[in-house]
Parts: C-alpha cells; sequence; structure tokens
C-alpha cells in the first residue's frame, strides 16, 4: 500500500475512533508507520474502510479498532508500561489528543492482552478443556486451561447492547452446562434439589451481617432477625437453652471446625488438639493455623475413631487438657464417631473439666437426629460447640454454615469493635446476609417432619444403590448411620468425572441426597455396569482389592469373592 493511502487509511480510523480534531504530531506519525505495517492492498483498504462505516457490522468494526488499537500499544510504550485501549481513548477525548495528559503506567504484570483464554469447546453444553491433557494434579501448578475471558469495555457507549448479547450468550451457555453437571452429580454431599425463586427478590440488596449475630451494627442492610432465627432452630434442635447458646452463619463447615477449635484454644491455650485421620482436613488446617499440638487417632475399617488409640494418647498427655474434634459424618465414608464412647474414653482417662469436644456435623449433623438408633448429638452431653454446612443437606444455593457454642465459652474470644458499633466473635469479617434468608425459608418451609422424610428417602435410596452395587460384583459398602455409599474407584477418570465422583486411592463414593432418586441411581448403575464391561471384560486387568477400605465382606475382588 502506498504510504498516501496509509496515511489516508490511518487519518479515517484515528478520527472516526478519536475525533474530528487537530490530529498532529508524533500519534499522527505512529498511525501512518502502523498502516504501513499492515500493509494492506487498496481493495483491502476500501473494504475495510467499508465496514469500518457501516453500522450494520459494528461487531467487524470493533473487531478492527480493537486490532489498531492492539498495534498501537504495541508499538507505543508510555515508560514502562503499555499504552491500554482505555487509556489512550482517554487522552483523545473531543477530538484533541492531549500529549500531555499523563496516562498511569500499568504494572508490568497487568497486561490485559495477555488474559486470554484458548478457544474452549463444547459439549452437550459443557465446556471442555481444549488440549486433551489428564486431570492429574499437579501441586503448585494447577494450572487452569479454560475460562471466560474479561474483555475491557470499549469507550464508546454504542457497543453496550452488543456487550450485553455477548454476555447474556456466555450466561445461556454456562447456565446448559450447569444443568448438565446437576444431572450428573453424585460424589459431593450436595443438595442440588430445591427452588427459591421467591427470593430472587432480594438480589438487589447487598445484605451484610457483619459483626456479632446479637448484637446490632452501625451497617443497616443486615438479616440479623433471620439469622437469629435459624440459630434459635438449631439451638432447639441440638438442646441448649435460648440463654446458654452463641452461634452465627458461618461461610461454610469448615469456617464452622475452625471456629470451634479455635474458641476449645482459647479455653484451653495449651490443650492438645485431638482427632481422627480421617477427620476433614480443615481439622488438620486449623492445627496448623493456631500452631496447636496435635495428635492423629486411628480409625477402624468403618472410619470412626478408635477409641482404644484415643485412650493410649490420651494417657500419654494427661498433664494437659484435650480439645477434641468429634466426627459426625466423615467425608469419606460418612462414619459416625460414638460421641458418647468419646466422653467415656476422656472421662475414665482422668480428663473430668479439662476437655473441649467439638462436633464436626458438616453433613450428618442435620440428618442424625432425625435417624432412628443414631446417638444423639446434644449440649445436654459434655459437648462444647457444633458446626454443619447449610449448602449439603439443608440445599442452600451458595456456601454457608451453622455454628452453636456455649455462650460461657465466647466471652474468652470476643473483644468489641468500634468501627463495627458491635462484637468481634467470628472468624470473618463480613458475612453473607444472604444465606440466613435461604436458610429460614427452606427450615420454615420443610420443618422437622420436611427433614425426617428426606433423611428416610436418603437412607433408603443409599441402600438401594449399596445392594445393587453387591448384586452385581462391585465393591461397596454402607456405614448404618450414613447415605454414603463407598464403592470401588471407577477405572477410567473420564467416568469419575463425568459423575464428579469424590476419589481417595482405590476408593470414591456417593452421597445420596435428596436430589439423588433411583432413577438417578439406576441411569447410574447402568453406565457403570457398561463400563466395566469394558474395562475388566477382556478379564486381563481386575477390579482393584479394597478390603483394606471397607472390610473383606464387603470387597468383590477376586479374591475376596468367593
Ligand atoms: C466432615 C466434614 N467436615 C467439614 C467439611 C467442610 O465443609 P465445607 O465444604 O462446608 O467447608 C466437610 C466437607 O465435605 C466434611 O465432609
Amino acid at each position: 500500500m502506498a504510504g498516501g493511502q496509509a496515511e489516508v487509511w490511518g487519518q479515517l480510523v484515528a478520527r472516526r475512533k478519536f475525533g474530528d480534531g487537530t490530529f498532529h504530531g508524533i500519534r499522527y506519525q505512529v498511525l501512518c508507520i502502523i498502516s504501513i505495517s499492515l500493509r494492506l492492498n487498496i481493495l483491502c483498504l476500501l473494504i475495510t474502510i467499508g465496514i469500518y462505516f457501516s453500522t450494520t457490522r459494528v461487531a467487524l468494526r470493533n473487531t478492527l479498532l480493537m486490532a489498531f488499537r492492539r498495534s498501537c500499544s504495541d508499538l507505543f510504550p508510555v515508560g514502562n508500561a503499555r499504552i491500554r485501549e482505555t487509556s489512550t481513548a482517554r487522552s483523545m477525548i473531543n477530538g484533541a489528543m492531549n500529549l500531555s495528559e499523563k496516562v498511569e503506567p500499568l504494572p508490568e504484570e497487568f497486561d490485559p492482552k495477555e488474559i486470554v483464554s484458548p478457544v474452549a469447546l463444547e459439549l452437550n453444553g459443557v465446556l471442555k478443556e481444549c488440549a486433551d491433557k489428564s486431570r492429574e494434579i499437579v501441586l503448585g501448578r494447577n494450572v487452569h486451561t479454560m475460562c471466560y475471558t474479561i474483555n475491557e469495555p470499549e469507550a464508546d457507549d454504542d457497543i453496550t447492547g452488543e456487550r450485553e448479547a455477548y454476555m447474556a450468550s456466555v450466561l445461556a451457555r454456562y447456565r446448559k452446562s450447569l444443568i448438565e453437571r446437576t444431572k450428573h452429580h453424585l460424589g459431593y454431599p450436595y443438595n442440588l434439589d430445591f427452588d427459591y425463586g421467591a427470593l430472587s427478590q432480594l438480589q438487589h440488596f447487598s445484605i451484610n451481617n457483619l459483626g456479632d449475630p446479637f448484637i446490632e451494627s452501625n451497617y443497616g442492610v443486615h438479616s440479623r432477625q433471620f439469622e437469629v432465627g435459624v440459630l434459635d432452630w438449631f439451638a432447639r434442635l441440638w438442646e441448649l437453652d435460648k440463654n446458654e447458646y452463641w452461634g452465627y452463619i458461618t461461610n461454610c463447615g469448615t469456617e464452622g471446625n475452625l471456629h470451634g477449635i479455635l474458641v476449645g484454644r482459647e479455653v484451653f491455650p495449651d490443650g492438645i488438639l485431638y482427632a481422627s485421620r480421617e477427620s476433614h482436613y480443615s481439622v488438620f488446617k486449623a492445627a496448623r493455623m493456631y500452631r496447636m499440638e496435635f495428635v492423629k487417632v486411628a480409625t477402624l475399617v468403618s472410619g470412626e475413631i478408635d477409641c482404644a488409640d484415643f485412650e493410649r494418647k490420651l494417657l500419654l498427655n494427661k498433664e494437659k487438657p484435650a480439645i477434641v474434634n468429634v466426627n459426625i459424618g466423615t467425608t469419606v465414608k460418612g462414619a459416625v464417631d460414638d460421641l458418647d464412647m468419646v466422653i467415656e474414653t476422656l472421662e475414665k482417662s482422668g480428663f473430668r473439666d479439662q476437655f473441649y469436644i467439638h462436633c464436626d456435623g458438616a453433613l450428618f449433623g442435620l440428618m442424625m437426629p432425625f435417624v432412628k438408633r443414631a446417638p444423639k448429638v446434644t449440649f445436654k452431653k459434655p459437648i462444647d460447640s457444633v458446626s454443619v454446612s447449610g449448602h449439603k443437606f439443608v440445599g442452600c444455593p451458595m456456601p454457608c454454615g451453622v455454628q452453636i457454642t456455649r455462650l460461657k465459652n465466647i466471652n474468652v474470644l470476643s473483644n468489641n469493635v468500634e468501627y463495627l458499633a458491635s462484637r468481634d466473635a467470628t472468624i470473618m469479617g463480613s458475612r453473607n446476609g444472604h444465606a440466613p434468608i435461604f436458610l429460614w425459608y427452606t427450615l420454615n418451609r420443610k420443618g422437622y417432619r420436611g427433614f425426617q422424610k428426606e433423611v428416610q428417602k436418603c437412607l433408603r435410596n443409599a441402600h438401594y444403590l449399596k445392594d445393587h452395587l453387591l448384586e452385581a460384583g462391585i465393591s461397596a459398602m454402607l456405614n448404618e448411620l450414613s447415605s454414603t455409599v463407598v464403592l470401588e474407584r471407577p477405572k477410567d477418570e473420564q467416568f469419575v468425572r463425568r459423575w464428579q465422583l469424590a476419589c481417595e486411592g482405590n476408593i470414591a463414593h456417593v452421597v445420596v441426597m435428596p436430589n439423588v432418586t433411583i432413577e438417578k441411581i439406576d441411569y447410574f448403575l447402568a453406565e457403570l455396569i457398561k463400563s466395566r464391561l469394558s474395562w475388566y471384560g477382556d478379564g486381563e486387568s481386575k477390579p482393584p482389592c479394597i478390603a483394606g477400605d471397607i472390610g473383606e465382606e464387603n470387597c468383590c475382588c477376586s479374591r475376596h469373592n468367593t
């Protein structure tokens, strides 16, 4: 392209973008250089201009502008940084370029151009990784291979409609993938069956319960009235008098564990933390965070704490109080520690009044009270705190949880904060104000009787799944008080991912929640049985022996299936 044509093109593009004012100096020359460097032939130039001025081809025009600005920012460094499209545009408002305007340099590491995602493929509405890499976790290098890129908004408003349309299409596709992923979810203890349509009107409010639930803060857009209602309900469930409990709605079960163990540490600053080896990782994290002495206790095959080992370890540390994490449902096997036996072990080992018990009821904390024959979790026993997750059995659409402790314990932990006009006794500062309303809504709708029905259905369906797995020759175990079915880990990682199964070593589990129906279980069983034929049908490879994890009587491997 001749230099003159290039100049015209450069001028047109720049004028269209930056107005009709004087266009001079160094930037003008730069535009010409860019134009030349693009080496467009004359036909290209005409098409380009035609497309550029076409109001019906806004997208193409924007692409051109974007490309132009990209070359601009590549060629035109300011100080240490490059000119971003926004800063360029801002400095050229209403025609005249203001070269003296200071352009804020961006930090070297932030270059919007570089935040580009690889093209994501979609299959049945599901985003797939572009490269067919294995999902092996590389510690310290957890690369994610797909994302919805954030594109810098344009300075001109006329593309707003288009941007909205783009975002709406992304969201619609994402929604479709959520529907598909929900249909194939079995591995995590989340109840995905709910309808909170009535609460959509609240999304316009920034509801925040910062501070103590029982002390009004200066921030008025809160939902403490719902929060306290929910806390009262749980305190009643776990039999702690209204005037004797303290609690709050947490962000999740992990926060409940972190809080319960922290209160224990404040009550017994030199206490040793005891927890079974099958406790949730948040318990070990608490020990690290608070730099507490920590003793790991062995478990039985079922996954519950081994009280013989617990006693041995207590007796080795008699001089220091015990802070004990008791599992009301372990993460992998759904095992329930025998609370009565834990208390008995503490007392007979001489720890009378020298122990603090936190009950981690993330999943079963709300199911256990409705299981016949289950030992009771109640503050009538010498326990100090109980936590539960709100997004698990209850079925809240956002992570949340409930933490209840004895009021007398919390005074040891809390401080007054003038800025909040409240008391600081929680782990987090700002707290989700929507979550208590969702919890309140569900508790009101279902009530004790509704939960009882759902618990019974989950246990029935879990037995159905376990029985059918064993009938098909697939190793499986189900603890008596649980709806977590442990099974052999499917050989194919694709299958594991499709059904979103949580795995550990050679075992996987299905957590039967209220949304896991018989139809869904049958669908899963049919796929698993068919897939196993292709994995093991040739007789060469064999399913793993998992007797060590679930007991010989539940193992169907070639050695134990006699
Ligand atoms: C026994 C147990 N405790 C605590 C947690 C943590 O709960 P959350 O995911 O709500 O933080 C889990 C999660 O699965 C769990 O299984």
